[in-house]
């Protein structure tokens, strides 16, 4: 039994009061509980506007539909993610390019993206860096390489919200005040710091790109009288325009109460997450075989998603599989993020081919258990039974 999951949830008597509270309400859909978690992400975030929506991954598509992506006006992402980072630009019909990773971070460097740029067979609209596990990519640095192209940013900051990281004035800034690109997507999928079940955010400061937004999470109904081409009177009680069809991504008060709720606990999650860290990098240091996740840029420059190590499986003397299966056998989940989305048979369908340095992320990485509430006496009992992989 896994006693120990890579991941898992920390609901308390707080999250429960509030969703019981909308249910009580009556009110399950959209409705005020929306506006009050969208109020409180762009002030804890530090954002003008966070739009909420039911998944990250229809965040990324309303963020890629909301500038323009389309054919003709491609997306630049990493290959280390999960799928819907790359998967919504399709949903665009944009074509789809992969930059190559540091193989020590998995992440994608301005390096990286220079190189991809110059080999793309598509023109570029947007780059769509992810900070993986929840380590900032260089936005400074790719900023830099995107302006001059007039070239978006959406960051894929599901892993990453508020981590800090090195602006482009010699200070820091974080991950959701959006300082180095056009938007920043959220995930409040059941096992992220925000857990509400599922749901998503695009915290911009744009504010036409946020009205497109929360105009397209219903429908592309347009509900705002002065806007409206063929009213048949003013100010009709009943009426609404639609000029392009939206999808149905709207969040319910339900969910939105919960994240609410958990927003609260972002902060002191993170430094729980980082305290753990610590400890494991203390319990897993010199182990020949096993290196650890590189030392965050700046304080505070990592939101401990995940607690990513990389082995060498063939000094080790096991697979991967016999490595997981073995942990698994003494109580310990984890799992690989990500198989490199390029030898997915999709995008290997379409030409994409192996990157050296996804590939060298891609054989050693393995993410360990990550989760507020997770004990110092857990993080002891995990760290043994990885040492004692080398026993045999
Ligand atoms: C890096 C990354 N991007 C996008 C997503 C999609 O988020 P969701 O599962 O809320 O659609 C996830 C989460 O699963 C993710 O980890």
């Amino acid at each position: 039994m896994i006693r120990y999951p890579y991941c898992q949830p920390d609901i308390r008597d707080e999250d429960r009061a509030a969703a019981d509270a909308v249910l009580k309400s009556g009110w399950l859909t959209q409705g005020p509980a929306v506006l009050d978690f969208e109020t409180a992400l762009a002030e804890t975030l530090d954002c003008r506007h966070a739009v909420v929506v039911n998944s990250g991954t229809a965040a990324l598509h309303l963020a890629y539909h909301g500038i323009g992506l389309g054919p003709g006006r491609g997306l630049l992402t990493s290959p280390i993610t999960f799928l819907a980072s790359a998967n919504a630009a399709r949903y665009c019909d944009a074509p789809v390019v992969f930059a190559d990773v540091d193989p020590a971070t998995g992440n994608i460097t301005p390096e990286t993206v220079e190189q991809a740029l110059a080999d793309s067979p598509h023109p570029i609209a947007a780059i769509t860096p992810v900070h993986l596990a929840g380590r900032p990519c260089d936005l400074a640095g790719l900023a830099a390489v995107a302006e001059s192209r007039g070239i978006a940013i959406i960051e894929d900051a599901c892993h990453a919200p508020s981590a800090r990281y090195p602006d482009a004035r010699g200070g820091t800034a974080a991950v959701g005040a959006c300082t180095h690109s056009r938007a920043a997507v959220l995930s409040f999928h059941a096992i992220k710091h925000i857990a509400a079940g599922e749901g998503g955010a695009i915290l911009t400061n744009d504010d036409a790109l946020a009205a497109r937004m929360r105009r397209f999470r219903s429908h592309g109904m347009v509900r705002e009288p002065e806007l409206w081409q063929s009213a048949p009177e003013a100010d009709a009680p009943w009426y609404y325009e639609m000029e392009e069809p939206g999808w149905n991504y709207r969040l319910s008060d339900i969910n939105c109460a919960v994240g609410r709720s958990q927003l609260r606990r972002l902060a002191a999650g993170i430094a729980e997450r980082a305290a753990l860290a610590a400890l494991y990098d203390e319990r897993l240091g010199n182990l020949g075989w096993l290196s650890l996740p590189p030392a965050p840029a700046v304080p505070g420059g990592h939101a401990w998603h995940l607690y990513p190590i990389a082995i060498d499986f063939a000094a080790l003397g096991l697979s991967r599989g016999q490595v997981m299966r073995r942990l698994a056998a003494q109580g310990v989940g984890t799992q690989v993020h990500y198989i490199p989305l390029y030898r997915q048979p999709y995008y290997a369908a379409r030409g994409h081919k192996p990157l050296p340095g996804a590939e060298a992320y891609y054989a050693r990485t393995l993410s360990l258990p990550m989760y507020p509430g997770l004990t110092q006496a857990a993080v002891d009992e995990i760290a043994a039974a990885i040492r004692s992989l080398a026993a045999g």
